[in-house]
Parts: C-alpha cells; structure tokens; sequence
C-alpha cells in the first residue's frame, strides 16, 4: 500500500470533518428547524460545550458561530424557495449532514426530487434515520458523495448523472463545506461543479463563505481558531476572500457567469434571521451558468 504524507491526507481524505455535522445539526435542532429524528447525543454534547465560547464572543464581538450559522442556514432556504418557484424542481443537497432541509422542503414541496448526499459514513448515518421516520422514498433520497473524487461511484459526475433527469436543471447547495479547503482545492471542485451547470442550464449554485475581518486583532483571534479547528478536523480551514468582489472575481473565473454575494443585512427585517452588531463575516453565494 502506498504511504501518503500528513499534507496528501488533508487533501484526499476528509473525514476528519465529518463530526461538525453533528454540531451544526443540534444547532439547527435547537432553533426548532430540525426533526427529533436527526437530533444526535454527541450534537447535544457539543452543543452544551461550545455554549460559554459562544456566549463570549456574542458579547466581546457582536456576533458569534450560532448567528452566522443560522444567518446563512435561512438565506440558503429563502434562495432555494425562490429557484423552486421558478420551476426547478431538482435539488443536491452535498455534505448534507444533519441537515433537516430535505425534510422541510419536501414537506412543503412535495413534487420536488431531493438528493441529499455526504461522505459515505455520514450518508449512512442520515439515511437510516430518514429511513426509520418514513421520509425517503424515489423523490428523497440520500446517497454518498465525495468532492474531491473526480472518477468512480462517488464523484460529483457520477451522483448528477445517476440521479437527475440531465436535460433539467438542478440547485446544488453545499452548505459548511468549502472553508474546510485550501482556496485551489476547493476551487478544483467548483470548476467541475459549473462544467456540469453548463451542460443543464438554468441550474442554481448555494454555498456560503466567510470573509476575513479588516480589524487586525479580530482577523489574529480568527486565524488562530481556524488553525485550531483545522487541526481537529484534519483540514485546512481557510477563509477564502476579503471582500464581496474579490469572492464575485474568483467565482467568475471558476466558470460561473452569474453571481450574486448576499449579504445578511439585506434579508434583515425580511427573514427571521439573527442580527450581527457589525458587519456579518458570512455571505451567501449565489451562482449561476
Ligand atoms: C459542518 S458539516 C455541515 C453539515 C450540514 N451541511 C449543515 O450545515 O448542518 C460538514 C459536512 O461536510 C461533509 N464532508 C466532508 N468532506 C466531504 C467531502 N469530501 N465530500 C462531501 N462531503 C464532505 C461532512 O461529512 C459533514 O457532514
């Protein structure tokens, strides 16, 4: 067997990752978005231990992990709601994790074809309990999937093509997944992601992204955390741009024509959604072909 180095396995094995899923699921589960069917012990657990350093930062900074999260979360579902009345009816949920948002959509659309994929552990995970509440059948299904396979059963490629009609567009969300690589992996990923948008046009991409704070002490705090909790995911968590433009550039240049970087201050007053005391750090990104 051929050995790889600690810097190969960030790139080709991102399992390490898989655990924040639970995190985010009990926060989801918590704000009354989630089922009981994918609430986890560990979430529970997690949830309780983060809650000081939350509480911290709400107060030192304004805002903190839960805001943004829930910030992005609802943005993410008011663009889908959107698309879906335009008439796309086909949506890939990738690194779904604990996400209730197939449930919620399909119970409120139910003619729509939700996918929800993960790393195959995670997606065995979700689907035996969607299995054991009665949610999956031919119009909901969760399935394995790996970003950064470019061949075989698991790669993106392979997932859209089993899955969909592929003369029909498609709204492919990844919701907490891309700041977990390095800018040039990540965007290897969104290349082959806007190659397959072209070939169905008309098809939505939703993902979020983390800007770098300007103020020096506040952009040292959060590089540090990135290190540490790149260190216990075995990832390279990275924030990926400054500013809204240089985000709108990169995306461009990935093959996508049309963008659009949301703001949660725009969906203030409009979406039930938390509000920072500064400039919010997530965006929501909403690419097109
Ligand atoms: C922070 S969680 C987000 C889960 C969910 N989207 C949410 O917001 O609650 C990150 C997810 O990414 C998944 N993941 C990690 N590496 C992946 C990969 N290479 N391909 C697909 N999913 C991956 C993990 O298994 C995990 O479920």
């Amino acid at each position: 067997m051929k050995l790889r180095t600690v810097k190969d396995r960030s790139v080709k094995d991102s399992t390490g990752i898989s655990f924040t899923a639970l995190y985010t699921g009990a926060v989801w589960h918590r704000h009354g978005l989630s089922d009981d069917i994918l609430a986890t012990d560990q979430g529970k657990w997690l949830y309780h231990l983060m809650t000081p350093f939350e509480a911290a930062s709400k107060a030192v900074v304004g805002g903190n992990l839960r805001t943004f999260l829930l910030q992005r979360h609802l943005i993410i579902d008011h663009l889908i709601e959107q698309t879906i009345d335009r008439g796309v009816t086909q949506i890939l949920e990738i690194a779904c994790g604990m996400s209730p948002r197939g449930i919620r959509l399909r119970e409120k659309y139910p003619k729509i074809h939700m996918a929800e994929a993960d790393l195959p552990n995670m997606a065995t995970r979700k689907a035996s309990r969607l299995l054991i509440s009665g949610h999956l059948g031919a119009r909901h299904q969760v399935m394995p999937i790996d970003i950064l396979a470019t061949a075989g059963d698991h790669s993106l490629e392979t997932v859209m093509a089993r899955t969909f009609d592929n003369n029909e567009p498609v709204i492919v969300i990844t919701e907490g997944l891309t700041s977990y690589f390095s800018l040039p992996v990540i965007s290897e990923f969104w290349k082959r992601l806007a190659g397959l948008m072209q070939e169905r046009p008309g098809s939505v991409y939703l993902s979020e992204s983390y800007l770098m704070p300007t103020q020096p002490l506040l952009r040292g705090g959060l590089k540090a955390l990135g290190g540490i909790l790149g260190t216990v995911t075995r990832s390279d968590v990275s924030f990926h741009f400054e500013d809204d433009r240089q985000a709108a550039e990169h995306f461009a240049g990935c093959g996508f024509s049309s963008l659009t970087v949301h703001n949660p201050v725009d969906f203030y007053g409009r979406l039930s959604i938390p509000e920072s005391r500064n400039d919010p750090m997530v965006r929501v990104v909403e690419a097109g072909v």
